[in-house]
């Protein structure tokens, strides 16, 4: 726990500075008055709705792959707009939206570089954003990424997501994701 509290004032110590003015008293930056001991912590569940055809695919192909090594499609790119909401329902509450790119990055695997954005619409957390990038292992059952950053409420947000699948339309292969997210912020 101590190492982990280190872990998170260390860089802290850089970016918030105890005071920082000039002789002439300029104030182009502040000093924040907040305890980089005491972060909050916010946990988070929704699901997205990922479609992949018709006029509201959530998912679209910008890049088609490059090889189609064993099926693997590497090289391919997408981009993601996918609604997220309070429960599996299509219909249900918005909460907001994740939005994104993903590629393909391993010619051996189903493994997507994700950079995606969240952001949120309800209440106080109307705009505020989570980013996100990390590795997307596809084929395992819970996919873990890194939250690196936030805007708004979410200031020096850090901390991390885990996507599980809840429903697949085989058919279609539309299907329905479900996140949690750990978030420490300030
Ligand atoms: C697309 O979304 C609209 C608005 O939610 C809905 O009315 C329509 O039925 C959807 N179309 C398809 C093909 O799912
Ligand atoms: C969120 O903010 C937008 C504009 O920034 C506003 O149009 C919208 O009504 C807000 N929604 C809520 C739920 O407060």
């Amino acid at each position: 726990m101590a190492k982990y509290f280190l872990n998170l004032l260390f860089p802290l110590l850089f970016i918030l500075p105890k005071t920082f003015s000039t002789a002439e008293g300029d104030t182009f930056l502040k000093s924040i008055n907040r305890n980089p001991l005491k972060p909050r912590i916010s946990h988070f569940r929704f699901y997205g709705h990922i479609i992949f055809g018709g006029p509201n695919a959530t998912v679209v192909n910008v890049v088609p792959p490059r090889v189609n090594v064993k099926k693997r499609s590497y090289g391919l790119v997408n981009m993601m707009d996918i609604p997220l909401t309070k429960t599996p329902k299509s219909g249900s509450k918005l909460l907001g939206r994740l939005q994104g790119i993903d590629g393909r990055a391993w010619h051996e695997k189903l493994v997507q570089l994700m950079a995606m954005n969240i952001v949120f619409f309800t209440k106080k957390y109307n705009g505020s954003t989570l980013t996100l990038l990390g590795r997307n292992p596809m084929s395992e059952e819970v996919r873990e990424m890194p939250v690196v950053g936030g805007s708004g409420l979410f200031r020096f947000a850090r901390g991390y997501l885990q996507a599980s699948t809840y429903s697949v339309d085989f058919q279609t292969r539309d299907n329905v994701i479900e996140y949690i997210v750990h978030v420490f912020d300030y």
